[in-house]
Formats: C-alpha cells, sequence, structure tokens
C-alpha cells in the first residue's frame, strides 16, 4: 500500500534512533484486555478501588486479588504477531546496521509479553515482580501464599479479603510486598525516566504501537519527540491523534508489513 511503502522508504530507513512505545493494544491480539477500550479492565472495574496507593493502604488483600488474577490470565497467553514484529525488527536492526540505527522499546504494558525484546523499558513495572513496602526490595519471583489461598476459587470478584499475614512478605524484613506496578498517581521510578530521557532525547521516529494516549507521562511523548522534529507514526484500530503516518487496523495485521519483517508468522515459532 502506498502509505506503507512512502514509510519505509521515506522514514523507516532513513531514520537513526527509532523506538516504539507501546500500550495495551499491543497485546490486545493475544487475548489481554485493554484499560478503556471493548472489554477493557476499566470498565468492569473501579481504577481508583484497584490502582492506587489509596486502594492498596485502605484494602491490600483486594488489590493483590486484582494483580493476581491479571498475572494468571497473562500466563495462559502467548506473544501474539505485534510483538514478533519488533523482536524481528530488533534483530534485523542490531543484525543489518548496528551503528547507524538504534531501536529501543518502551511499553506501558505490565504483562511481560515483550520480554524477547533485548532494549526493553518497562514503564509501568512488571506483574511478575514484587516490591518490598518497607525496605523497598524488589524481588522477580515470588511465591504467593494469595495464589495458594485463591486455589480453586473464582476470584473475579476480589472479596476473599485475605487477612495481611496471608499476603505476601518480604524474605527479607517481613514487610508487605505490593505489586511492583505504577499505580496512577504514583511517580515513575527515577531510573526508568533517565533511560526514557536518552531514548526521547535521540529519537527521529516514534511508533505509537496500540495506546490510548491518555495516561500521562507517556501520553506526552509523541509531542516531545514531535517538537524536536522527529517522525511519529501511529498504529491503532482507531483515530487516536494526528501523526505524520497514521495506520488504521489490529498492530498484529499491520506492524510486521509496515515494519518490513512480515515473513509468515509461523516461521518465528
Ligand atoms: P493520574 O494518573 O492519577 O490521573 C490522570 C487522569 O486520568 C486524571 O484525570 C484521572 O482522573 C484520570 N484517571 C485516573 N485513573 C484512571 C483510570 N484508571 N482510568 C481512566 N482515567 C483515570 O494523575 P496524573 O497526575 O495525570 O499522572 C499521570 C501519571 O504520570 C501518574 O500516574 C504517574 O505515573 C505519572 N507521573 C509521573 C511524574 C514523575 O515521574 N515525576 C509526575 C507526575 C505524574
Ligand atoms: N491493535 C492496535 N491497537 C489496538 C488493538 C489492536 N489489536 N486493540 C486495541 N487497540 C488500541 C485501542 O484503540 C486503544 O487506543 O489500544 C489502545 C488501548 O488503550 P488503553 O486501554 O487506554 O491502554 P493504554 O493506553 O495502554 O493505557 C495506558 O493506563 O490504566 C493505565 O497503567 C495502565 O499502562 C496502562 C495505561
Amino acid at each position: 500500500e502506498f502509505t506503507t511503502v512512502l514509510f519505509v522508504i521515506l522514514v523507516l530507513n532513513a531514520s537513526k534512533h527509532i523506538v516504539a512505545l507501546c500500550g495495551a493494544g499491543l497485546s490486545a491480539e493475544s487475548g489481554v484486555p485493554t484499560f478503556r477500550g471493548e472489554g477493557g479492565f476499566w470498565r468492569t472495574f473501579q481504577a481508583t478501588e484497584l490502582a492506587t496507593p489509596k486502594a492498596f493502604e485502605k484494602n491490600p488483600s483486594r488489590v493483590w486479588e486484582f494483580y493476581h488474577y491479571r498475572r494468571e490470565l497473562v500466563l495462559t497467553k502467548k506473544p501474539n504477531r505485534a510483538h514478533k514484529a519488533l523482536v524481528d525488527f530488533e534483530k534485523k536492526v542490531l543484525s543489518a546496521n548496528p551503528k547507524t540505527q538504534t531501536f529501543a522499546v518502551i511499553t506501558q504494558n505490565v504483562d511481560g509479553l515483550s520480554s524477547n525484546i533485548k532494549n526493553l523499558i518497562e514503564m509501568h513495572g512488571s506483574l511478575f515482580k514484587t516490591r518490598c513496602t518497607k525496605c523497598g526490595d524488589r524481588t522477580e519471583n515470588y511465591d504467593s501464599p494469595i495464589a495458594l489461598a485463591l486455589k480453586g476459587t473464582e476470584n473475579s470478584q476480589f472479596d476473599i479479603n485475605l487477612p495481611i499475614e496471608k499476603l505476601p512478605s518480604c524474605s527479607k524484613c517481613k514487610g508487605l510486598l505490593r505489586p511492583d506496578v505504577v499505580w496512577f498517581g504514583e511517580c515513575l521510578d527515577n531510573d526508568i525516566l533517565m533511560k526514557i530521557d536518552v531514548e526521547l532525547e535521540r529519537c527521529d521516529l516514534l511508533l505509537v504501537i496500540g495506546t490510548s494516549g491518555l495516561v500521562y507521562p507517556a501520553a506526552a511523548y509523541a509531542s516531545i519527540v514531535s517538537a524536536r522534529g522527529g517522525k511519529i507514526a501511529v498504529f491503532n484500530i482507531e483515530k487516536t491523534y494526528d501523526a505524520d503516518f497514521e495506520f488504521i487496523g489490529s498492530c498484529g495485521e499491520i506492524l510486521g508489513n509496515a515494519l518490513m519483517v512480515n515473513d509468515g508468522e509461523d516461521k518465528h515459532e
């Protein structure tokens, strides 16, 4: 298609520092619900009761149940064609012209489905990490008592209300663990913000993939790059914001073509 050809020749091949900014839409084709779209989490659940520091203070069990539920759900899902297109594109950049092009992926997703990408920044944290509310220690794998307590129960109502001593606790100081994700009203990790700054500073092409662009600071990245003269290409099933290139469609279908890595989905298995 004409736009794709123009995009590839004029922008993709000519760009030196390419960054992808991803949102829940990237994982939609894998069967992970988005937040604001049809079937989105925030259409069924109240974000203020599940994804804020206040909510955790008030009812840590409920918040843990919600994140446990999301973690279990994601464990049944696999990366889709769009995740694979990003992995393949990174491989292509690394093997073809490592000196002339760089590629980074900044994701707002906490689902771990982009873990095959080497240069990955998980800006909103991960469902598979915890942080101690007392000593700040971060862990990757947790042996969650909540998993045992919830085993075999229908837990989509989040009303098990486990006492605090049954919630995941720190192996070092016994403090209460929390999911290592960024909640509404919280600041992002400083190291992460610095890494993002480095990428945005030099970025001359930003691929905005499957995000509604409503949550800051990610929502500001396209205008930051654009103001510095970088090009913006948006991949979304619906119109979000004005960009130099707008690819409307499911990113599983359109991303591989636009990045010139679409050589048959089964080949990657
Ligand atoms: P926010 O994220 O709490 O709220 C943003 C807007 O979205 C508000 O209008 C709010 O009403 C609405 N909102 C909140 N939760 C929602 C949900 N689940 N679904 C739909 N809408 C929701 O507050 P903010 O101050 O705009 O901050 C945005 C994010 O930016 C913060 O969560 C934080 O991660 C980050 N932030 C970082 C820094 C920093 O790094 N220095 C500073 C400020 C904010
Ligand atoms: N292909 C491309 N885009 C898609 C697809 C698809 N198959 N399916 C859905 N989308 C698009 C939607 O049109 C929408 O614009 O993905 C976007 C998803 O937007 P949100 O649900 O708002 O998710 P996101 O932008 O990632 O939310 C940002 O908000 O709740 C917080 O911390 C949470 O990281 C999250 C942040």
